[in-house]
């Protein structure tokens, strides 16, 4: 791509954090609905993807990570679509096994992160506790004389909500974060699944160019054309720009999370494509 046909894109954030953490519930406060109290026992099953759009029309992606044996697998696959990442901490258990993990992580992929210490408006509650044992970590937020950023938040209560949303925008100016969306799409499957009566679906977040039905495409070892696309908010929609996650009908089969979706020219070019992938 050319410098002038790049455009400014949305940040794509990842929730990181030790289970029960409140990594779905901040996801869930800060899209302004309530998906975490219809979780059986609480535990996500699926990664969400969605994207929430600002009073000031600007956009954020936000990806969930599951807590358990999922994190790991999803560490690997949130790595190169991930521009900053949000570590939730509760304020009560205060750095656990999981946020070590996901600390180290986040430093090895060379991401900027956001520290949100969630719970905050526990009786038990402690976010200087937090602070000092991130500095055990040697992450310095800015009370403790660094420069990481941090902010206190409830998801419970909805209070500290802008001041994240803040932090992560102007991160996200100092990223001057770009795509050209004018190019044959690009994208990275999030997460995939057979549906009993939609066939194969993939999530998939465009990472440039955008995504059109009846595109003609590679994802993995699969192929296909753009059937329908459908947005976090469960409607149909024509396209889909950088940055956005969306789900994709019209699959040969079902991809795996981290394959790459590419549009190519034609069908035969495509099928081609997935056959060689396939080692047929
Ligand atoms: P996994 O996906 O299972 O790793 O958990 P999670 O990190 O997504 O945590 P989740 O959002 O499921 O929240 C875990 C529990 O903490 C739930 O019972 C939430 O209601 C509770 N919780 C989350 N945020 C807050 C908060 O700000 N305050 C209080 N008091 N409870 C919270
Ligand atoms: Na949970
Ligand atoms: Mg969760």
């Amino acid at each position: 791509d050319n410098e002038a046909d790049l455009k400014p894109r949305p940040p794509v954030v990842t929730i990181m954090g030790h289970v029960d953490h409140g990594k779905t519930s901040l996801l869930d406060a800060l899209r302004g609905t309530d998906v975490v109290r219809g979780e059986a026992g609480g535990i996500t099953q699926h990664i969400g993807a969605y994207q929430v759009t600002l009073k000031d029309k600007s956009k954020i992606t936000f990806l969930d990570t599951p807590g358990h044996e999922a994190f790991t697998a999803m560490r690997a696959r949130g790595a190169d679509v991930t521009d900053i990442v949000v570590l939730v901490v509760a304020a009560d258990d205060g750095l656990m096994p999981q946020t070590i993990e996901a600390i180290n992580h986040t430093k090895a992929a060379g991401k900027p992160m956001i520290v949100a210490i969630n719970k905050i408006d526990k009786h038990d509650a402690n976010p200087q506790r937090v602070r000092e044992r991130l500095l055990e970590h040697d992450v310095q937020v800015e009370m403790m004389g660094g420069e990481t950023q941090d902010v206190e938040v409830s998801a419970l209560k909805k209070t500290g909500l802008d001041e994240l949303i803040e932090k992560i925008q102007l991160q996200a100016e100092l990223m001057d974060l770009r795509a050209n969306p004018n190019r044959d799409a690009e994208g990275s499957v999030i997460e995939a699944k057979l549906d009993k009566g939609r066939g194969p679906v993939a999530t998939v977040l465009v990472t440039r160019g955008t995504l059109k039905v009846g595109d003609v495409f590679v994802v993995g070892a699969e192929s296909g054309k753009v059937r329908a696309l459908v947005d976090d908010k469960g409607r149909q929609i024509k396209q889909a720009d950088p940055s956005m996650p969306v789900e994709v009908l019209g699959i040969s089969g079902t991809p795996s999370a981290g394959d790459q979706l590419q549009v190519v020219e034609n069908e035969s070019r495509a099928r081609e494509v997935a056959e060689y992938r396939q080692g047929v």
